[in-house]
């Protein structure tokens, strides 16, 4: 079809963008539109942005700015996801080569949106719309091997720091059925492993059943293997999710498990609603239902008032708890959060932010080194996702989500074997393929 019109998109942030990437791009398929790599010619150009740092949101509005050197008279260029919620018409007074602004519940009108902006309007939509779901959207999935599923839209705690309840709005859960029967179908089209996405994704509750149902009932579609989920909140770890947890062959034995601070006083200030010592409560209950559980997390460092002592408290965390891997983040003020109200006094400096993140990461790689030089000799089951960026070898990842290079071609993407961990840098594990009953030639 050389004729049907491209569309080009372009995804920052976390999966959910990416998920809802991927059902754009589906949507605009139905509507006759081909995906292509690169925006050069493109008939519609997208950014699907993230506002969760003001580092991300700079990268973004530069990149809006060199696009521009790539669009055609004809091109529509939109800006979607978070921050063009957060900066709706202000966007397009800011760079007046973009057609339109969508936030994240807008997606549905994208393809008559597109249709305007090609009559000439300009149209910033970033209406909240409870009900939407995306329900009969045919996601385009990127990735042929592992598929992201959304659960939950929106976030309701408010957390003093985020930005994320602004863009995204309240929290909605998709019906239980509903991902049960998109996971059939991702399953029929040959993926066997899924993460059920939420920005609490454990406080899921359709109403109806709560976030150990949908486990259950995902984890029960015939062929799925692996079950995968980001990111639970700590205070939505009840008992029922962590038995089903644990219960639930095909949920994978890792957890990401955003921590922030290990202060207890900054974790108030942060409103993230439990102490240090709830919070390594929580470790426990996990480890004690699911053993070998590998965790990893989120921390910011550098939120106002945060002294010495406390950040201190966050690297003791750091070293107690045994983080698999971390990300780490020097706070950055966004704009109507509550943070931004906290005393003028409170701000710590860049130059502090920034000495107080280098140890942290030092803490953090070093943990995640010993963790990893431990593994040393083990066998996990990998699942192989891609070719490595290093062209020879294959990308796989073990149900703990380490990432292990193994020999291979591509033929073998999408299928489980065997590994023996035979090296390691510090965080990514070299291995070799141990071959295994089912793999072996059958006895004559
Ligand atoms: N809903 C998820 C987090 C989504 S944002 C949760 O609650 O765990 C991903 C991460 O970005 C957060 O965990 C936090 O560590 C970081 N983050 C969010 N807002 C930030 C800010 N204003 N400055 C620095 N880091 C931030
Ligand atoms: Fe942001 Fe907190 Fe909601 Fe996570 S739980 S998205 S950090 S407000
Ligand atoms: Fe960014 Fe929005 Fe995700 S702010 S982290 S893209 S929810």
């Amino acid at each position: 079809m050389a004729d049907s019109p491209t569309v080009y998109i372009e995804t920052y942030g976390c999966q959910m963008n990416v998920s809802d990437s991927e059902l754009m791009l589906g949507r605009l398929a139905e509507y006759g539109y081909r995906a292509v790599d690169v925006p050069d010619g493109a008939d519609v150009i997208l950014v699907n942005t993230c506002a969760i740092r003001d580092h991300a949101e700079q990268r973004v509005l530069g990149r809006i700015g060199e696009l521009k050197r790539h669009m055609k008279a004809s091109t529509v260029l939109g800006v979607t996801g978070c921050m063009a919620q957060r900066l709706g018409p202000r966007l397009l007074e800011r760079a007046k080569h973009v057609d339109l602004v969508i936030g994240p519940d807008g997606y549905r009108a994208l393809p008559s949106l597109i249709e305007s902006a090609r009559n000439g309007e300009r149209v910033a939509k970033v209406d909240f719309d409870l009900e939407e779901h995306y329900e009969d959207f045919r996601a385009r999935r990127v990735d042929g091997v592992s598929a992201w599923i959304p659960v939950q839209r929106g976030c309701d705690y408010k957390c003093t720091y985020c930005i994320v309840p602004t863009t995204r709005g309240p929290e909605r859960s998709r019906a239980l059925d509903d991902v049960v029967r998109e996971t059939r179908e991702t399953v029929a089209e040959g993926i066997t492993e899924i993460t059920l996405l939420g920005q609490t994704v454990n406080s899921y509750n359709d109403g109806t059943n709560d976030f150990a149902d949908l486990l259950q009932a995902v984890g029960s579609v015939p062929g799925l293997r692996r079950l995968r989920f980001t990111s639970p909140h700590p205070n939505d770890f009840s008992e029922r999710v962590i038995e089903a947890m644990a219960t639930t062959g095909a949920v994978c034995e890792h957890v990401h498990l955003p921590m922030q601070s290990g202060s207890s006083t900054t974790l108030k200030r942060m409103l993230r609603r439990y102490s240090r010592e709830e919070y390594r409560e929580c470790v426990a209950r996990l480890r004690a239902a699911i053993p070998g559980l590998a965790l990893t997390t989120d921390i910011i460092v550098g939120f106002p008032g945060e002294t010495e002592e406390e950040f201190a408290e966050t690297l003791e965390m750091v070293s107690e708890i045994g983080f698999d891997d971390a990300f780490t983040f020097k706070f950055s003020a966004r704009e109507g959060t509550p943070a931004t109200r906290l005393p003028e006094s409170w701000t710590i400096s860049d130059e502090v932010a920034s000495e107080r993140l280098a140890r942290l990461i030092l803490a953090v790689r070093s943990g995640t080194r010993t963790i990893n030089l431990g593994m040393l000799g083990e066998r996990h089951e990998v699942l192989v996702e891609k070719l490595s960026r290093r062209g020879t070898l294959l990308q796989a990842r073990t149900r703990h989500h380490r990432t292990v290079l193994i020999p291979g071609d591509e033929s073998m993407i999408g299928r489980y074997l065997m590994a023996e961990l035979t090296g390691t840098t510090g965080s990514t594990f070299t291995g070799a393929v141990v071959p295994t009953r089912a793999a072996l030639p059958m006895a004559g």
